[in-house]
């Protein structure tokens, strides 16, 4: 067995038990830069089912499916069986990449035209059914960390640690605007986007984002990255069970 100093805490090893943990909230409220973290430090995967949802947009965009005035629902359902997505682990970004068909879209993913196309494309019910299921066979054995919109309320309602993270829209907007680095978007630009998003995530009829009542909130608005980590892991402690 490794040396018991390589684990975050005494009393984990590699028998520890490995929970759940549900990561929930508004679009660019850090919930992906917590949970990778926390992956990385719980020896965990990190799965951001949000990709999936993006990949399926990109999916439906470039087959014309889906466009800022449109979308052709009974199409875009009738071809999800045509769509294969997968993680695979990149060790330059370390973290695990999503791959639409064979083909690592990321990068497209991440677009502010995909961004404005998402939130309606998860709004189908049976895009929904088909990414639940998956998320669910990736969650099987424990040791995830999944970030999303429905984690804990219905992909998995019995996780050992929900988190719902929130900040300022604000200070979201700015954040995002950072990291999109595209000179020719503006703040409200970013900002509309995000209020839009959160105003259809929440108000959807299949699965809208919502708190769950054993969920607890983190508001980071004030929080460094490495303060919100280390409150997530205080609440990981108390729900592994101590090894006698
Ligand atoms: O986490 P994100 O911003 O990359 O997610 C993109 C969109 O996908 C978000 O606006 C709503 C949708 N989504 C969802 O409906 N359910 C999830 N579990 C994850 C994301």
């Amino acid at each position: 067995m490794p040396e018991k100093s390589v684990f975050l805490y005494p009393e984990m090893s590699p028998e520890t038990k490995k929970i759940t943990i549900a990561i929930d909230g508004y679009s660019s409220c850090g919930k992906s830069t917590l949970a990778k973290a926390l992956a990385r430090e719980l020896g965990y995967i990190f799965i951001d089912s949000g990709a999936m949802y993006r990949a399926i947009t990109l999916y439906s965009f470039r087959k014309n499916l889906v466009g800022t005035d449109f979308m052709d629902q009974e199409k875009i359902i009738a071809s999800l069986d045509d769509i294969e997505l997968h993680f695979e682990f990149n060790p330059l970004s370390s973290k695990l990449e999503i791959i639409l068909n064979g083909e690592n879209v990321e990068k497209e993913i991440r677009t502010l035209q995909i961004s404005q196309l998402v939130s309606q494309v998860s709004s189908i019910k049976e895009v929904r059914k088909k990414l639940v299921s998956e998320q669910r066979k990736i969650g099987r054995k424990g040791g995830v960390v999944m970030d999303g919109r429905d984690i804990g309320s219905v992909v998995f309602p019995h996780a050992e640690l929900k988190l719902f993270i929130t900040a300022d829209p604000m200070v979201r907007a700015e954040r995002r605007f950072l990291e999109l680095d595209d000179p020719s978007l503006s703040m409200q630009d970013v900002l509309q986007n995000l209020q839009q998003r959160d105003h259809i995530d929440s108000t959807r009829k299949e699965s809208p984002l919502v708190k769950t009542e054993d969920a607890i909130v983190i508001d980071n608005s004030f929080l460094t990255p490495d303060e919100q980590l280390q409150k997530a892991l205080e609440l990981v402690a108390d729900r592994i069970p101590a090894e006698k």
